[in-house]
């Protein structure tokens, strides 16, 4: 890996988290409970893929200002996702992050809505990113429009009810990858959409981007599933083994673990071919995507 990239990819991170710390200390006049609870969910030690992957874009269409604070919108999602994700009456999960989940720590009913709470937040962190980064108030509303419509029912909020509702049957391939375009791709290739029109790239780079986001973004899930089927709970920091104790079927279960691997390289190496001929392969954007399927957790 060119260390340059590594560099980058780091310094970005950093600015990632710090928004977001900086998002979860501003709840001064909410109830106790709830504010330790988003502020918990907030700060868990994430990867922040989607937020990089909003800024790698933004970087690739010739963004020159700090894209965190958008990048951090994304981010606000994805935390809120996995706090209800891990609920009891979803995937009912105790580790997340390397850190009991948050209903583990906090109780059910904060968790759930400290989850609803971060969804609003996520919106106005969106407008003033957008106000930040200098954007048309058209912009800006495309912006949320992504977001959101990636995040609910059509998206990662309707994929994760089909998700649940495949629970202990044989679902055909076909329909795992509807489920995972809806439950993780929607949200992975909107970060590379807002990225895009953060940036002021023409309908045709952001198309671009947001073609390659889908295929990333189920080669993400794919890989997710592989991890869960065959690494520890000590390596991935959440519990590894959880779909098959939940009779989910994964990629793991219905292919196998080989061939899913495969399937989530090829969608990763067609994802990066089409990326280059677009003209898009920016050195971060090219090492986030090569990241989606060798990553170890
Ligand atoms: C986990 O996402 C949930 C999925 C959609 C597979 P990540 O693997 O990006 O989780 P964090 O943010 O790094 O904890
Ligand atoms: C969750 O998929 C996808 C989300 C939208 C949160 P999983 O249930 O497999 O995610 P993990 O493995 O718990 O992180
Ligand atoms: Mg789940
Ligand atoms: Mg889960
Ligand atoms: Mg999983």
């Amino acid at each position: 890996v060119n260390e340059a990239i590594e560099v980058t990819l780091a310094r970005w991170k950093a600015r990632i988290d710090g928004e977001l710390a900086r998002v979860a200390s501003n709840g001064i006049a909410l109830p106790e409970s709830l504010r330790d609870a988003v502020h918990y969910s907030l700060t868990g030690d994430g990867k922040r893929i989607r937020g990089l992957l909003v800024m790698a874009s933004y970087d690739a269409l010739g963004g020159t200002r700090d894209a965190s604070q958008l990048a951090a919108a994304v981010e606000i999602v994805h935390a809120y996702s996995l706090v209800h994700d891990d609920l009891p009456c979803m995937d009912n999960d105790s580790l997340r992050r390397g850190r009991p989940t948050t209903h583990r720590a906090y109780g059910v009913a904060a968790a759930t809505i400290a989850g609803v709470a971060m969804v609003a937040l996520a919106v106005t962190q969106t407008v003033r990113a957008a106000e930040s980064l200098g954007l048309a108030p058209a912009t800006s509303r495309k912006l949320v429009m992504v977001l959101m419509q990636a995040s609910g029912a059509t998206g990662m909020v309707g994929g994760q009810l089909m998700d649940l509702e495949n629970e202990g049957k044989v679902v055909s391939v076909e329909q795992l990858e509807a489920v995972h375009r809806a439950k993780t791709g929607a949200l992975i290739a909107a970060s590379l959409t807002m990225g895009g029109l953060a940036a002021g790239g023409s309908k045709q780079a952001v198309d671009d981007l947001a073609r390659a986001g889908e295929s990333l973004g189920l080669a993400f899930q794919i890989h997710d599933d592989v991890l869960d089927a065959t690494s520890s709970s000590e390596t991935l920091g959440k519990t590894a083994g959880i779909d098959a104790a939940l009779s989910k079927s994964t990629y793991a279960s219905t292919l196998g673990v080989d061939a899913a691997r495969q399937k989530g390289d090829k969608l990763v190496a067609d994802a990066m071919g089409s990326l280059k001929a677009a003209g898009l392969h920016n050195g971060p954007l090219m090492e986030l995507a090569r990241f989606v399927a060798a990553r170890q957790s």
